[in-house]
């Protein structure tokens, strides 16, 4: 039994969140109109804002104060706008639909998705740099170096990469999981990590089992997001449905079928909240946010 609400909780920490990204571009205008308008755009269009949740949930949990974390939330939305953004190019993944909208590139036009993608990973770090919010300098610096690795080669570029590499060729199961943890489950594990270390008591036995919980639940949410190519719908998804197999990516489905792929992210929901064990009540978003990511439906 339990009161929480994730629906009123999604629906704060995206309220949350939207002030603190509106707050940011805000301070954008002057030099370039149109490009500021593209990363508007790139950002406020309906996104889950799942990352940011992620990171709030993450402060709650270790007892910190979720206000903490906003800046943070605000960075990680921005470097994952600025993904989808690159992700949808017709050099990537060439759509034209993104959170129910035209994609950047359309909208607009191709050098300006590239430098709205570009401008808006600068601002990431930028936030970062400068957050009034109290971290400490060293926190400051984790935090950064956080957010470049894992969205960088060895994290979200680089699993774009070998993404991109893999169309149309046959891949293990391994070599699948590789590709999923990387290019989504890097900035989720940086979006839990993050999250907790804008609390300064957060203890290093904390964050490696929220290191746990973050990496399973990174790896469900792609095989999920695999899922909903196969079965979403696109006018709920707010993207193309079927486009996974237009390109001849390799997924969860294609590869294990569809009932093992669903079996698959449960089994990862299930060790993520198990992940969780040592933590009282102050973890129960984070318990019901690895629930909502494998059951929903967009
Ligand atoms: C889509 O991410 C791209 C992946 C990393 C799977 P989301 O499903 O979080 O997309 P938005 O932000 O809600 O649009
Ligand atoms: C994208 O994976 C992961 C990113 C780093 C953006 P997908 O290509 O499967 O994401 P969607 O399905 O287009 O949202
Ligand atoms: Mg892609
Ligand atoms: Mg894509
Ligand atoms: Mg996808």
């Amino acid at each position: 039994m339990s009161a929480f609400d994730l629906n009123r909780y999604l629906e704060q920490c995206q309220r949350q969140v939207n002030t603190r990204l509106a707050f940011w571009l805000e301070q954008q205008n002057g030099l370039a109109p149109r490009l500021v308008e593209a990363m508007n755009y790139a950002t406020f269009n309906g996104g889950k804002r799942v990352r940011p949740v992620l990171a709030y949930a993450a402060a709650a949990a270790v007892g910190g104060d979720p206000l903490q974390a906003d800046d943070v939330a605000a960075a990680l939305e921005m470097v994952h706008s600025y993904s989808l953004v690159h992700d949808d190019l017709p050099s990537m993944d060439n759509d034209d639909l993104r959170r129910g909208k035209p994609t950047c590139h359309i909208a607009f036009d191709e050098a300006t998705a590239i430098l709205a993608g570009d401008a808006l990973q600068c601002l990431a770090f930028e936030v970062l740099a400068c957050s009034p919010v109290e971290l400490g300098a060293e926190v400051r610096l984790r935090l950064i170096r956080l957010l470049a690795t894992n969205s960088g080669t060895r994290g979200m570029a680089g699993g774009q990469a070998l993404d991109l590499a893999a169309e149309g060729q046959t891949l293990t199961l391994e070599a699948l999981e590789t590709i999923h943890r990387h290019k989504t489950g890097c900035l989720i594990r940086a979006s839990v990590a993050m999250g907790a270390l804008t609390w300064p008591q957060v203890s290093e036995a904390q964050l490696s089992a929220l290191d746990h919980y973050a990496q399973a639940i990174g790896l469900a949410f792609q095989v999920q997001d695999d899922i909903l190519d196969v079965v979403g719908d696109t006018q709920q998804l707010g993207k193309q449905q079927g486009a996974d197999q237009a390109l001849e990516k390799v997924t969860y489905p294609s590869l294990l079928g569809l009932e093992p792929a669903r079996q698959k992210a449960r089994d990862l929901c299930n060790n993520a909240v198990a992940a969780l064990a040592d933590f009282d009540q102050r973890a129960e978003p984070l318990r019901q946010l690895a629930h909502y990511i494998v059951s929903r439906s967009h």
